[in-house]
């Protein structure tokens, strides 16, 4: 059994409910260190208390699915997340919808806002989407990634993953490895761990580092080795070849024996140091089998574990609309 460092809260009553200055979750970006907190206090609290929480903030209400890319651990866990909170869940398979007929995004907004869903998860392969669709409808939006822009409850189900089990973020060094520029989630976990305090090491070619690196305040490594040593957390990436255009990387054994996470690699962080990956995993492409599923060290099944309870937090705050 992995060890978990309980919520502080926890036995002293429940933390409050999270209260957010905008009413719809579409990036950490701009999101303020106590919101943060907020959200993650009240997962915390939902993690200890999976089933039996006492929420109802969703009850009489419809939770709406809208899921434009493939998703299992995101789309199941909101609708876990919805359902453990008493709400109603629709989910709409973009596949067998209209939007295989032409139909556009906004156009499929307006017939879903008819239908006067309360909150409206969206993953679309457009950055700027769930802004978009939160400009259009009544409902609240959640995004759940869009496109290489943000995916804010990974990096909060991230966060209250290694707070959980380490106790803080403040002073950790965290290496986010692989293909950065093609990931929402370095790019809210860049986010979220710097704004509470984390050390942000980007580890990748240079082929897959974002443009305007030099503004996000995080320390850049093109050699494996020295990115990761010392370093806290390791967090690996999976190479997301659908945003690539084709020239971004070396062959995959290549890149397994540049940038690819083995023990001999790892023995140069921190003795302690602990693995995270959002999945869906490459094995022998980013991360070597033995690795993730060492139970020691891995933290990526907590991590699925954690993104019910993020996501629990964040479908009560948008339920309450703006503070
Ligand atoms: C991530 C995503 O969709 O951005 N996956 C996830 O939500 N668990 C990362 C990825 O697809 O590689």
């Amino acid at each position: 059994m992995t060890k978990q460092t309980p919520n502080a809260n926890s036995g002293h009553g429940q933390p409050e409910v999270a209260r957010l200055s905008n009413r719809h979750i579409l990036g950490i970006e701009g999101m303020s260190p106590l919101e943060i907190r907020a959200l993650l206090d009240r997962g915390s609290y939902f993690a200890d208390h999976p089933t039996d929480s006492g929420s109802t903030a969703l009850r009489g209400k419809t939770i709406v699915n809208l899921f434009y890319e493939n998703s299992t651990r995101t789309r199941t866990s909101f609708e876990l997340a919805a359902k453990r909170l008493g709400g109603s869940v629709l989910n709409i398979a973009v596949a067998g919808s209209s939007v295989k007929k032409g139909e556009t995004l906004l156009d499929t907004a307006t017939t879903l806002n008819a239908m006067h869903p309360d909150i409206l998860v969206v993953r679309h392969n457009c950055s700027g989407a769930a802004r978009l669709l939160s400009r259009h409808v009544d409902a609240a939006v959640i995004n759940a990634g869009d496109g290489r822009h943000e995916h804010p409850t990974q990096a909060l189900l991230d966060a209250l993953t290694i707070r959980r089990r380490i106790g803080r973020i403040e002073g950790l060094t965290v290496a986010i490895c692989g293909d950065i520029a093609n990931s929402r989630v370095a790019r809210s976990n860049i986010h979220l761990l710097s704004t509470l305090g984390a050390n942000i090491r980007l580890v990748c070619p240079s082929t897959l580092l974002p443009a305007a690196i030099d503004q996000m305040g995080v320390d850049v490594y093109t050699d494996m080795e020295s990115g990761i040593a010392d370093a806290d957390i390791v967090m690996m990436l999976r190479l997301q070849t659908e945003r690539m255009a084709g020239t971004e990387t070396p062959s995959q054994r290549e890149y397994f024996n540049l940038f690819g996470l083995n023990k001999d690699k790892l023995n140069r962080a921190a003795p302690k140091a602990l693995i995270m990956h959002p999945g869906p995993m490459n094995r022998g492409v980013e991360i070597d089998s033995a690795i993730a599923d060492d139970v020691e060290k891995s933290l990526i099944h907590i991590q699925v574990e954690m993104g019910v309870a993020a996501r629990m937090a964040c479908l009560e705050a948008v339920s309450l609309g703006a503070a």
